[in-house]
């Protein structure tokens, strides 16, 4: 006779039970003690051992070597307390037991002595359910229990069990059981049972079932039904409701080549295939988190929430994008969640969300760039700018002091722009400088003094060479880059820039300018200026892949740390 595995490995020991043992080890030593509390409240979610536990601990008092932690299960008593046939422990469920008739059972069960065991052991499930009168009957069964009377109270709802029921009682509370666990449990099933199955599958299946034993091996059955004894991973993965890895594999691919469009077509399909959106932003969110943790901890397939296989596809799409990119891509699918699920349009939402991934520029890992500036390039880090030659280099002559971010296109903007664009971080805190200027052959970022701390993070030797590295891709090789204090060498204002140095080719830097003060914006209204500030590039590109707003804008003497619009700072022509 076919018996379904939640039953066929229903534990029949404490050893045997999975998790739980902080209920395992205190009924031991109870039961090895011979103090034994006459009831019990065993709450928890559905199919974590309730009932199992419930009949293990019948046998443990009733076992004819016993009592005894570790029952023998051959004895009659054990064996029949395992067919559910003994006459001394009844299981009763509440749920269809409410009526006054069910009261009167209760208490003519209890009121003989057991018939042939040590203890008669009553086990009522879905105590929660028990109506107001059995309630009260069974409460005045608990304050007088009648000898060798052990009650067990299983319920999934222990906030519907009375207070005065619960006092009387000792509660268990069974907790879910962890992913590891159940996975562990189910390899031994399918070892035992014959089942080839991939650990990524186990584990998948595991998870599926949220904590609760028998509904992960309710799930592993209905797989099997699906699949036969060779369970693959892709036929898992249906089963489960999973989105095809086929799919998600086109959807990396197309993000990999900013194919917008592409990227529309596997949403349409996923979601004609019937998957809510939920359903497969999650897909989405793994999906990059396990791509991002394959670059970054290579051999560890142990954290991957798929296959060798099916990561090996996912990795083959993902070529064109690096590290940095899926970090990006992460934070953007990842930041979703909270819209989608609240919003009444949750496709729109995932539709934009995937434009702006495709519309991300390639963001290029400071390694390879600097890679390639060994290697004697300059080459600009996004194909679609031209770089600068070096004749165009050797041009920039003329001091271009400004404060962030520059006027667009000028030689100090385009510098922080490479910055911000592979560092974000290190743009804000560029940000924070009074000055960035551009003399013959060096840029000179000066913080005033109450940016002490982002100067010391500016001058961090791996940031640092990493701003000479965008100055050289962007104005040219030999480009210099020096972080020093604005207030420190002149006596002038806190915080003012310093100021355009007449440029001689001969200059070697721009380190001993003094600081000048810069005028505030003159002549441009409010909405004049935040629309300038908008349309700065920098600004553009904080404002679409950050999601930043424009707070506020001041000239450059209240705020040195402030964003000033372009053109709103003393710009002198030193010529
Ligand atoms: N902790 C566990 N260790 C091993 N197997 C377990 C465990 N918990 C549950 N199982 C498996 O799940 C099946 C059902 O467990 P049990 O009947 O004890 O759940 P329950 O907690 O009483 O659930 P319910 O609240 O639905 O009655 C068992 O037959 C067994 O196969
Ligand atoms: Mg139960
Ligand atoms: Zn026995």
């Amino acid at each position: 006779m076919y018996q379904v595995l939640a039953r066929k490995w229903r534990p029949q020991s404490l050893d045997d039970l999975v998790g739980q043992q902080h209920v395992t080890r205190t009924l031991r030593n109870a039961v090895e003690a011979g103090r034994l509390a006459h009831a019990f409240v065993f709450a928890g979610i559905r199919g974590t051992g309730k009932t199992t536990v419930a009949r293990i601990l019948a046998k443990c008092l009733n076992c004819e070597r016993g009592p005894t932690a570790s029952p023998c299960n051959e004895c009659a008593s054990c064996r029949e307390i395992t067919g559910g046939r003994s006459i001394d422990v009844l299981e009763l469920d509440a749920a269809s037991r409410t009526g006054v008739n069910d009261i009167r059972e209760l208490q003519e069960v209890v009121s003989f002595a057991p018939v042939r065991d040590r203890y008669k052991v009553l086990i009522l499930d879905e105590a929660h359910m028990l109506s107001k009168s059995a309630v009260n009957a069974l409460l005045k069964t608990i304050e007088e229990p009648p000898p060798r009377v052990v009650f067990i109270l299983a319920t999934t709802e222990i906030h519907r069990i009375l207070p005065t029921i619960l006092s009387r009682c000792q509660v268990f509370e069974f907790r879910r059981i962890s992913p590891r666990e159940v996975s562990g449990l189910l390899r031994k099933v399918c070892d035992a049972e014959g089942i080839r199955v991939s650990d990524a599958t186990v584990e998948r299946i595991a998870r599926a079932g949220e904590g609760s034993v028998r509904d992960s091996l309710s799930i592993l059955e209905r797989v099997l039904a699906f699949c036969g004894d060779e369970i693959g991973d892709e036929d898992a993965r249906l089963v489960l409701g999973g989105v095809r890895t086929e799919a998600l594999a086109d959807l990396t691919r197309s993000m990999a080549d900013r194919d917008a469009a592409g990227m529309l077509r596997v949403l349409d399909g996923v979601v004609e295939e019937g998957h809510d959106l939920v359903h497969f932003w999650n897909e989405t969110v793994s999906v990059l988190r396990d791509l991002l943790l394959a670059r970054v901890l290579p051999g560890r397939e142990d954290l991957l929430t798929r296959s060798a296989e099916e990561t090996a596809s996912l990795e083959q799409a993902s070529r064109g994008l690096s590290r940095e990119d899926l970090t990006r891509a992460f934070h953007i699918v990842a930041d979703l969640e909270p819209a989608l699920r609240s919003s009444s349009q949750p496709r729109f939402l995932f539709e934009a969300a995937l434009v702006r991934l495709a519309s991300l520029g390639a963001v290029r890992p400071i390694e390879e760039m600097l890679a390639d500036l060994e290697a004697g390039g300059t080459r600009d880090p996004e194909p679609t700018r031209s770089s600068p030659t070096p004749a165009a280099a050797s041009e920039k002559k003329k001091a271009d002091p400004l404060s962030a971010p520059g006027p667009a296109g000028s030689d100090a903007s385009r510098f922080l722009e490479a910055v911000r664009r592979d560092r974000p971080m290190l743009g804000a805190a560029l940000d924070q400088a009074a000055a960035v200027e551009v003399a013959s052959g060096s840029i000179r970022i000066s913080f005033p003094a109450a940016r002490e701390v982002m100067r010391r993070v500016t001058e961090r030797e791996e940031n640092l060479s990493f701003l000479r590295s965008c100055a050289e891709a962007v104005l040219g090789a030999g480009f210099d880059v020096r972080v020093g204090s604005s207030d420190a060498a002149g006596a002038e204002g806190r915080g003012a820039p310093a100021p355009p140095r007449p440029s001689a080719p001969s200059t070697p830097s721009g380190d001993e300018s003094p600081p000048s003060p810069s005028r505030p914006p003159a002549g441009a209204d409010r909405q004049d200026l935040l629309d300038r500030a908008r349309s700065e590039p920098g600004v553009r590109k904080l404002l679409s892949e950050f999601g930043a707003r424009v707070v506020e804008i001041r000239p450059l003497e209240e705020t040195p740390s402030t964003l000033v619009p372009p053109d709103s700072v003393a710009t002198e022509d030193p010529a």
